[in-house]
């Protein structure tokens, strides 16, 4: 692969180009993206208090391992290889359960909560063997305001270095207090890296959500000034209350309790690198995990966060549907663009643009670190 000079990226947001459009629709790219980003950073696994009990627990797949989340009887929430340490079968299906062992369907070596070998039948005669030797692969994995991370190649930094002042700009929104009252898996055929982009930029609104949303917001905050590898803006609203419901469905729910004076008229747009971005606004949290299949198709898991509170009013079911109503519409309209998007980024005679300094501004702090990642690879240049 040539390689990628990226010193137009690398200017000040005035004068900054978008990423070249190799970094959307290269295999190599997305090769290295797997290990440098996703296997060698902190990607979420979702939200910790989805796997609340012992036996709780969710495969998953990062960077092309299978991985398994699960809690164990003394409530820790550990992750291992998604891989049984006889011959190497993957132990269960991606997706949630609830079990007391994982049993490997191949020829039943049987592991506890804890990733531990509790039976491997008809081993007596195995010189030597010690089940003690063969628990399941742990991977590194921690929670941070609610959700779990996991690093699977364990060369990242810490969790606190990767997070930098994360913790501390999200403070007033309270997300570890939050629970998941709606949550949805689908796939876009797009690049997830312009899955996340449209999330956190305010340029598309009138063009692409013109009858929907795009009047409740006002010109955004510059970007944050933070530390760490995440980028976060925050934006008021133009109308009082709710933007997470549609204005015809009827009213939202109350400010969450730890935000006041703009805080609780706004939305803070956030995006943790690789993977995980949320919208923290001022009734609820909206968080989108993407992970790359291919280069062209992005694995989605939508989420809708509330406080416990508003979670358990009597009528909270209906008042939910008018947030899951809105999202799926506003999803739609943003997936009709991203999929077309990456047909023309595909194009042999595409090339970089440049970035919007106003309404663009967090997908230009993103390009950057990611140049960052590509020239340290040794792929980029300056
Ligand atoms: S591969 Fe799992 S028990 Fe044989
Ligand atoms: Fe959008």
């Amino acid at each position: 692969m040539p390689k990628l000079n990226l010193s137009q990226v690398l200017r000040p947001t005035e004068k900054a180009y978008t990423l070249p459009p190799a970094c959307y629709v290269d295999e190599e790219i997305l090769a290295f993206e797997h290990e440098r980003l996703f296997a060698g950073g902190w990607v979420s696994a979702g939200r910790a208090m989805d796997l609340a009990h012992p036996g709780d627990y969710l495969a998953f797949t990062v960077a092309n391992t299978p991985l398994i989340a699960a809690r164990g009887d003394d409530n820790r929430l550990r992750v291992f290889a998604n891989t049984c340490r006889h011959r190497g079968m993957r132990l269960v299906q991606a997706g949630r359960g609830q079990c007391r062992q994982f049993v490997c369907p191949f020829h039943a070596w049987c592991y506890r909560l804890d990733g531990s070998l509790s039976a491997a039948p008809r081993m007596d005669g195995a010189d030597g063997f010690d089940s003690a030797d063969f628990g399941l692969v742990e991977v590194r994995s921690e929670e941070r305001a609610g959700f779990l991370f996991v690093n699977v190649d364990a060369q990242a930094p810490t969790l606190d270095d990767w997070l930098g002042d994360f913790e501390k700009v999200h403070e007033p929104w309270r997300l570890g207090s939050l629970v998941t009252a709606s949550q949805r898996d689908f796939t876009v055929d797009c690049n997830w890296k312009l899955f996340i982009e449209v999330f956190n930029e305010y340029y598309h609104l009138r063009k692409v959500h013109p009858n929907t949303f795009s009047a409740f917001y006002a010109n955004p905050d510059p970007v944050d000034e933070t530390r760490g590898a995440f980028v976060s803006q925050f934006g008021e609203h133009t109308r009082r209350g709710s933007v997470g419901v549609l204005e015809e469905s009827g009213s939202g729910l109350n400010a969450l309790p730890g935000l006041s004076g703009r805080l609780a008229d706004g939305t803070r747009y956030t995006w943790v690198y690789p993977g995980l971005t949320f919208a923290a606004s001022r009734d609820a949290v909206w968080a989108l995990e993407a992970l790359p299949i291919s280069v062209s198709t992005t694995a989605v898991r939508l989420s809708l966060l509330f406080d416990s509170a508003s979670a358990s009013m009597p009528d909270f079911e209906k008042i939910l549907e008018r947030y899951e109503h809105r999202m799926a519409v506003g999803m739609d309209e943003d997936i009709v663009v991203l999929e077309a998007q990456q047909l023309g980024l595909q194009s042999r005679l595409a090339r970089a643009g440049r970035i919007c300094p106003e309404l663009e501004p967090s997908i230009h702090v993103f390009h950057r670190w990611y140049a960052d990642q590509l020239i340290g690879a040794g792929i980029g240049t300056t």
